[in-house]
């Protein structure tokens, strides 16, 4: 018995109810599909439906095929309809959920600054590459015979009580001064001339650590070798180099001293920064300051390095960065440079 025409316009009626329900209920465009799939695809509800217009009348055909079509039409307006809400409502859950105030308060940076002892020795630097010299460096742990053999300072010397060593073998140390990079740079540099150099580095001393004591701590170096080098060279290059870094109503002095590594030798003072010269608490009432050791290069050492004594000559000069550090910000502890607290360092402003 094939199916008659009201039978099948009944089912139709029928699809079409269920079929509006459940997308209607449909809950993700993944649910959408598949009732798509399983209403309108090839092998689908309404294809299914279709199948019986063969056995129908053929007068009730045509109305039987429009009525499977307007229901398709209708099913796949619903769903493209229900997808699209399920969409929007799915961008506007994300957009909720990843949303920025932008009224929030931002995250405060601490704003860094220079090491105090960084601004001293790149003060300096711009001072001395002013004047023609380059930076040289040398390895913290030295060679003895740098460090004082060659600097004049032999085994059984005096002098080697003046600076209490680390050492790591019997040839090995942590440097006491940097001057052992004189002898390195004369070495690479002999017999050429002129050579004019600083170095900055750590150095090291076995001393108990107090308020003007580090058992490491920084110093500069200088050296000039060339020919007809004097002392009244040295004399101005200090003058210079004191007038630029503390002012330029800064004045110095030379006083005679030793080293084993200049002859003859002096220690340098400049007018104290803090009074102009007049005494106070910072030059202790004296209106001077001792800010570093110089003179003219050993012969001895000269030769070390492998330059002719009777050729050419030089100056050198060492300075300690902790105490002019101390003296241009007015740190009365040198173990204020290492102790690392922002709150200390902040207080440091460029010089
Ligand atoms: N090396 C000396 C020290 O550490 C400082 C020094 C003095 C260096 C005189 C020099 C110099 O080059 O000429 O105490």
């Amino acid at each position: 018995m094939p199916p008659s025409l009201e039978a099948l316009k009944a089912e139709l009626e029928s699809v079409r109810t269920k079929a509006v329900q459940e997308i209607d209920a449909a809950k993700t465009p993944e649910a959408v599909e598949a009732l798509r799939v399983r209403y309108l695809g090839k092998k689908g509800v309404l294809a299914g439906l279709m199948s019986h217009l063969r056995a129908l009348p053929a007068e009730a055909r045509p109305s039987f095929g429009q009525a499977v079509n307007a229901l398709r039409e209708a099913l796949e307006d619903q769903i493209g309809a229900r997808r699209a809400a399920l969409e929007a409502a799915a961008l506007e859950a994300r957009l909720q959920a990843e949303a920025i105030d932008v009224t929030l308060p931002g995250e405060a940076l601490a704003p860094g600054a220079r090491h105090p002892l960084s601004q001293v020795i790149e003060a300096i630097e711009d001072i001395f590459i002013g004047m023609g010299y380059r930076i040289a460096e040398g390895p913290d742990v030295e060679w003895d015979t740098y460090n004082f053999e060659r600097l004049n300072i032999p085994k059984d010397h005096p002098a080697r009580d003046m600076q209490d060593s680390f050492y790591l073998t019997d040839e090995m140390l942590l440097r006491t001064h940097t001057s052992p990079v004189q002898v390195r740079e004369m070495l690479a540099m002999a017999p050429r001339t002129p050579l004019k150099i600083i170095c900055p580095g750590n150095v090291y001393r076995r001393d108990t650590d107090d308020a003007t004591h580090s058992h490491m701590f920084t110093q500069i170096e200088g050296l000039v070798v060339g020919e007809g080098v004097r002392m009244s060279d040295l004399k101005g290059t200090l003058e210079q180099f004191a007038r630029r870094l503390f002012g330029e109503e800064t004045k110095i002095r030379l006083r005679p001293s030793y080293f084993p590594f200049t002859e003859p030798s002096a220690e340098v003072d400049v007018t104290c920064s803090a009074c102009g010269g007049t005494g106070c608490r910072v030059c202790k009432w004296t209106g001077w300051l001792e800010v570093l050791g110089a003179g003219m290069v050993h012969p001895k050492v000269l030769e070390a390095g492998g330059y002719d004594p009777r050729r050419v000559s030089g100056f050198a000069f060492g300075l300690g960065v902790e105490r002019i550090a101390m003296i241009k910000y007015g740190v009365d502890d040198i173990r204020q440079f290492y102790v690392n607290d922002a709150r200390v360092l902040r207080s440091f402003v460029a010089c």
